[in-house]
Order: structure tokens, then sequence, then C-alpha cells
């Protein structure tokens, strides 16, 4: 049995604002999708990748990735267009893994520059009986809720929430394949609601009444969604050098 990983790359981009999907931006030269397929292969314990696209995409997605493998890499990779959110993404990709595949690990391209050792301890989690996990970081903000706003636009508060039970998540998420395709199947009626659609894996499977673990993230696994967060991610590839 193995494990695989589902790229997410199937986005627009359209807060990022450039004229290509996010996944074909660059970061220092590199396509974000790339780099993300790269920190995958570099974990060593992913054995491979299908890789989500616009469905107009493909052949340059599959251009990047020549000979079917992530570049400098033996990984092998597939590429399979995506669908109209990500959830709807996901399942696409589910349904193009091979059969030997038990451990599944869902990660956006846009978290470009996820540490190897995150995939390593989401992926061994899994492994040791842990159905669903994903990787978190503690909160630093104050987190208040609040209620509706008034005619000005100020909102009342209504409580603040205790900020050391909170975790703010990211990817990649890993699962047991079964638990997976289990919660994509008894989700599939949101999949294709923008406004209803599940915005991780592991809520489709908390839904199900199934228990999902956290083990810690890395503040270099962000998400790349603005002009400012692509900013900082060259920032922190600069401090490298
Ligand atoms: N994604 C996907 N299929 C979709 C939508 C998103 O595979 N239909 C992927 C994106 O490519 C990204 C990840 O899911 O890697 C997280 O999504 P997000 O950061 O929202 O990216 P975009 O949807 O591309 O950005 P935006 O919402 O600003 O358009
Ligand atoms: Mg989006």
């Amino acid at each position: 049995m193995s494990t695989a990983a589902i790229l997410t790359a199937a986005g627009s981009g359209t807060r990022l604002g450039h004229d290509m999907p996010k996944a074909l931006v660059q970061l220092a030269g590199v396509p974000l999708v790339v780099r993300a397929a790269r920190g995958l292969a570099l974990a060593g314990c992913v054995g491979a990748v299908v890789v989500t696209v616009p469905a107009d995409e493909v052949r340059g997605f599959q251009a990047l990735f020549a000979g079917a493998r992530v570049p400098g890499t033996r990984l092998p990779v597939r590429i399979v267009p995506g669908g109209a959110t990500r959830q709807a993404s996901v399942a696409a990709g589910l349904a193009a893994l091979d059969d030997g595949v038990d451990v599944v690990l869902v990660h956006d391209a846009a978290r470009c520059l996820t540490p190897p050792e995150v995939v390593t301890r989401v992926e061994a989690a899994v492994r040791a009986g842990h159905r669903a996990v994903v990787p978190a970081l503690p909160v630093t903000d104050t987190i208040k809720a609040v209620g509706a706003p008034d005619g000005s636009g100020a909102a009342p508060v209504t409580a603040t929430v205790d900020r050391a039970a909170l975790r703010a998540v990211q990817t990649p998420q890993g699962f047991d394949r079964a638990l997976l395709e289990a919660a994509h199947a008894a989700g599939a009626a949101r999949a294709f609601d923008e406004a209803r659609a599940a915005s991780d894996d592991a809520g489709l499977v908390e839904a199900l009444g199934e228990a999902v673990w956290v083990v810690p993230g890395h503040d270099r696994a962000l998400k790349i969604t603005t002009p400012r967060d692509l900013a900082l991610a060259r920032v922190l590839l600069d401090g490298e050098r």
C-alpha cells in the first residue's frame, strides 16, 4: 500500500489578481505548483501526485511536468481537470488515484513553501492510526464573535473566543483513503455550490461525525492568497540565501 497526494491547483487566483491561474504564477522563477510538488517529493513518503488544474489549462500544466514527473525528481505526476470548487477538484483527484493507495494527502498548490517535515509529520500520524490529520498553528490575534452590523456598519461584539482553544489550519491534510472517499461521497451535493462547498477536506470528515486530529503546522505553510502573501513568500525565500 502507498501514499498519494492530491495537489489542488485548479483555482483561478482571483484575489492574487494575475492574468493566469495562481498555480502558474512564479515565485523566484518557479511556478507555485512546481514548488509545491517538489516539497511533496522531498518529503520522501509520497509515491504519486495527482494535480487538479483548470480544465482549459491541462496542456500547459502537462508541459510543466515533462515526462509526467515532478521536475528534478522521479515522483510520478498525473494532471486531471479540476472542478468549480476546491471540494469538486479534490473529488476529481480522488477519482484518479491508483488502486494501491491507502493514504491520501490533500495539499494546496498555493501553500508552495510548506516544509517537507510538515508533509512527513501528517503522513506519519495517519500511518500511526489517526484517520484524519491536519497541520495547524496557534492563533495569534485576539478573536471576537460579532453580531449583525447596525446602520453605520459597526457590528456589536457578542463574545471574545478563547484563543487557546483555536488553531489556524493548513495543508497537507492527511486521510485514510476510505474515510476521505466516504466524506466526499456524503458531501457531494455541496461540491458545486460555492456558498456551501467545504473549504477543507477535514470539514467533510467532521460532518460524518469522525475524529480529526491536529499536528503542528509551520509558518512557511502559509497560503498565498493576496499580493501581500506573494511578497511575504519572496521575503521568506530571500532569507534562505
Ligand atoms: N482550487 C482548486 N479548484 C477550485 C478552486 C481552488 O483546485 N475550483 C485550489 C487552488 O488552486 C488553491 C487551493 O485550492 O491551490 C486553495 O484555494 P484558493 O487559495 O482559494 O485559490 P483560488 O481559488 O485560485 O484563489 P481565489 O479564491 O482568490 O480565486
Ligand atoms: Mg478560491
